[in-house]
């Protein structure tokens, strides 16, 4: 087997060169190019970057929504040529069916699993807890709020059991506090379940508190500036924001998007 093969493999993700140009009413947008990025298995990956980065563009063509326009995108050494449920994504904006209820939101994918109801039941109630929800079982989306269906959205994901989680900014619309329960809860699962987390942010304080390393994008083309270790150790709480450490991390990162911002700005 040659290095490369044997590197491949060892990776959950590998992107290799991504380029991603969009044709539309704008004329083309280069949203990507030259990405490359290698995630270990049960890695913890926070993205950040100015606004139209391609941030949500590379996490489509992760969750097999898009495709890139060159270079090579695989997960778990095989190329991504569409969705899987193996991949459990979380969107910027909640997706979730209107017709279904909350109950039927979050099972949807486990019938397709094949799973016996009784199994199903329990998951459904086990995650619905897990964003306290539990008293919405049998509403519909639109009796929710905002927040609400976002955290439908993450028990749907969650409840998936997928090995790699695509996030897309999804405490974004969220109060401070559940927001910091939610970060507490995909910590926990994080670090009792084998998982690959792959999570999308504006908030560099957000991405410094869940990740080991933090990738920082600049804008147009999108590509990685900079990936910053983040060496504060697990468990990791909202005490870990008062380490000094983490002030002083979270403030180089800010600087960095910021100059990209700027940059951007030109
Ligand atoms: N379907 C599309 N068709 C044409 N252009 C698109 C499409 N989707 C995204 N783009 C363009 O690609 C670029 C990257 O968009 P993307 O949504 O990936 O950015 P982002 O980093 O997620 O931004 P934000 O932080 O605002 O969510 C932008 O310039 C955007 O206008
Ligand atoms: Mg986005």
């Amino acid at each position: 087997m040659a290095g490369g093969e044997a590197e491949m493999m060892q990776s959950k993700v590998s992107l290799r060169g991504v380029k991603k140009i969009y044709r539309g009413a704008a004329g083309e947008v280069t949203a990507l190019n030259g990405v490359d990025l290698e995630i270990k298995n049960n890695e913890f990956i926070c993205v950040v970057g100015p606004s139209g980065c391609g941030k949500s563009t590379l996490l489509n063509i992760l969750a097999g929504l898009d495709r890139q326009t060159e270079g090579e995108v695989f997960v778990d050494g095989r190329p991504v040529d569409g969705p899987s449920g193996e991949r459990g994504v979380v969107f910027q904006q909640y997706a979730l069916f209107p017709w279904l209820t909350v109950r039927q939101n979050i099972a949807f994918g486990l019938h397709n699993k094949k799973m016996p109801k009784r199994e199903i039941d329990e998951l459904v109630e086990k995650y619905v807890r897990m964003v306290a929800l539990e008293e919405f079982l049998d509403s519909y989306p639109k009796e929710l709020s905002g927040g609400m269906k976002q955290r439908v959205a993450l028990a749907r994901a969650y409840a998936m059991n997928p090995s790699l989680l695509l996030m897309d900014e999804p405490f974004g619309a969220l109060d401070a506090q559940t927001r910091a329960q939610l970060q507490a809860d995909l910590l926990e699962l994080w670090e009792e379940e084998n998982k690959t987390c792959f999570f999308i942010t504006h908030d560099v304080e957000e991405a410094v508190l869940l990740a080991q390393r933090v990738v920082i994008m600049s804008a147009r083309p999108g590509r990685i500036s900079r990936i910053v270790d983040v060496d504060i150790p697990y468990p990791r709480t909202q005490k870990t924001r008062l380490n000094a450490r983490f002030t002083e991390l979270k403030n180089d990162i800010w600087a960095t998007v910021y100059d990209e911002y700027l940059e951007d700005r030109k």
